[in-house]
């Protein structure tokens, strides 16, 4: 998989949350009226890209290996009773 990210001030910024005993979830940036301010690709080894669920707010990424729509998740993990709780180290104030 290939993601293109940015952090820069004036750009969109996409963030991947790492949900508890679940998928990664990359959440695409919108505009106020829903429109979305940025582009994600997933792409296969080959670069090939999947084809992304267009009525999601986001894409959810199986980290569990339990899918059976790899590499999008299922919902496979709770069955499954995927354990998944690490979280980041803390920031100092003003280090975002
Ligand atoms: S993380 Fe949801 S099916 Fe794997």
């Amino acid at each position: 998989m290939k993601l293109l990210l940015s952090n820069a001030a004036e750009k969109p910024v996409v963030t991947i949350r790492c949900r508890e005993d679940g998928p990664l979830v990359i959440e695409l940036p919108r505009e106020s009226d829903g429109q979305v301010r940025a582009e994600v690709r997933v792409n296969d080894h080959h670069g090939q890209p999947f084809r992304l669920p267009d009525h999601k707010r986001a894409v959810a990424l199986c980290r569990c290996g339990h899918s059976g729509c790899r590499p999008f998740c299922d919902g496979s993990h709770r069955e499954r009773q995927f354990r998944a709780s690490e979280t980041a180290a803390a920031q100092p104030e003003g280090d975002d």
